[in-house]
C-alpha cells in the first residue's frame, strides 16, 4: 500500500482557550509548552512521523505566534549558531526541514466543524487527517496517526480515534455507539454530540484526531448549526455513518486532555519524568 495516501493534516487552531485565560488572552493556547515545547509542535511531529508532511493551519486572530513558530528565525539563528544552545533548536529545524506548512484564517470561530470546513482550501479533494494539537497523544513506538492511517488503508473511510471515559464525563465529548468489527476496532452506528449521562450509549469519547474522506466539506456546508449553536463535526460525521461507514478505532497510547488544566499539569509531569528527563 502506498504509505503517502494521506499527505496532509488539518490543524483548527482557532479557538479561544477560554479555559488558560488569563495566559491565553494575547498567546494562543496551542502554543502553550508541555515542558519546553508548544502543544502544537507536539501534533505536528506525530503528523509528520505519520507520513503527513504537509500541514494545514487554521487559525485566526492572535495566533500569529504559530505561524512565526514554524518559520526561520534569523535573529536567533544567527546568535546561537556555533554555541552549545544550538541543540535546543535541533527539533524544531527537523519539523521545518521535513514539513510544509500552510495557512488560513477562521473569520468567525463557528466550531470545530466550521474550522475544518474554513481547511477545505488548504485540502481539496483528498482524504486528509485531523488533529486538535490540546489532545497530547503518546505512543513511543507508533504514533495515534500512523496507527489510523493503517486503519484507513484498510476500510478507506474516516476514521475516529476512541477512548473511554467515566460515565460522568460523557457530556464533554462526542460518544460512539457501535459494532465490533474487531478487538479497539468499531464500525459506528451512532455518534451524539455532549449526551448526558443518563442518555449515551456508550463511554466511548471521541478525541482529538481524525481521519477523513473529502466528502465531508460538502456535508459541513449541508449542516445546521448544533449542540452549543456551532457547527458540529460528529453531526456531519453521522451523514457519513449513514452513507457509507465510519470506523471507530480504540487507540494505542497515552491521551491528555490539555484542553483542561489538570490534563495540562498531568501531560506536564508525564512528559517531564518520561521523555524530557531521559532525552
Ligand atoms: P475547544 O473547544 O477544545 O477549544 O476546541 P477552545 O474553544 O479553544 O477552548 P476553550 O473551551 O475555550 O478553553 C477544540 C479544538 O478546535 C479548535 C480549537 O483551537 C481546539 O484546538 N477550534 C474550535 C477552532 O479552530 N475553531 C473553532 O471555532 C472552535
Amino acid at each position: 500500500m502506498d504509505r503517502k495516501l494521506i499527505q496532509k493534516c488539518l490543524f483548527p487552531v482557532a479557538g479561544y482557550g477560554t479555559r488558560f485565560l488569563p495566559a491565553t488572552k494575547s498567546m494562543p493556547k496551542e502554543m502553550l509548552p508541555i515542558v519546553n515545547k508548544p502543544l502544537v509542535q507536539y501534533g505536528v511531529e506525530e503528523a509528520i512521523q505519520a507520513g503527513m508532511n504537509n500541514c494545514a493551519l487554521v487559525t485566526g486572530r492572535g495566533k500569529r505566534a504559530i505561524a512565526d513558530h514554524f518559520d526561520i528565525s534569523y535573529e536567533l539563528e544567527q546568535q546561537v549558531s556555533g554555541t552549545p544552545k544550538e541543540a535546543f533548536l535541533s527539533g524544531i529545524r527537523n519539523v521545518l526541514d521535513q514539513g510544509i506548512f500552510t495557512m488560513v484564517r477562521q473569520r468567525e470561530m463557528l466550531g470545530l466543524g466550521h474550522a475544518i470546513l474554513t481547511g477545505e482550501v488548504l485540502i481539496g479533494d483528498q482524504p486528509f487527517g485531523v488533529l486538535l494539537s490540546d489532545d497530547l497523544c503518546i505512543n513511543a513506538e507508533k504514533s495515534v496517526l500512523s496507527q489510523m492511517v493503517e486503519l484507513y488503508e484498510e476500510f478507506n473511510c474516516s476514521i475516529v480515534a476512541i477512548q473511554e471515559v467515566p460515565m460522568e464525563q460523557v457530556s464533554r465529548y462526542g460518544i460512539v455507539c457501535g459494532d465490533n468489527i474487531r478487538e479497539n476496532v468499531i464500525e459506528v452506528r451512532e455518534m451524539v454530540e455532549k449526551p448526558k449521562p443518563e442518555e449515551a450509549g456508550s463511554n466511548l469519547a471521541i478525541i482529538g484526531r481524525y481521519i477523513l474522506t473529502p466528502d465531508i466539506f460538502e456535508i459541513i456546508k449541508q449542516t445546521e448549526p448544533g449542540a452549543n449553536g456551532e457547527v458540529q463535526l460528529t453531526d456531519a460525521l453521522n451523514r457519513q455513518v449513514s452513507e457509507g461507514g465510519v470506523v471507530a478505532y480504540k487507540f494505542q497510547g497515552k491521551r491528555f486532555d490539555c484542553g483542561s488544566i489538570s490534563g495540562f499539569v498531568e501531560a506536564t509531569n508525564y512528559v517531564y519524568e518520561n521523555i524530557y528527563k531521559a532525552s
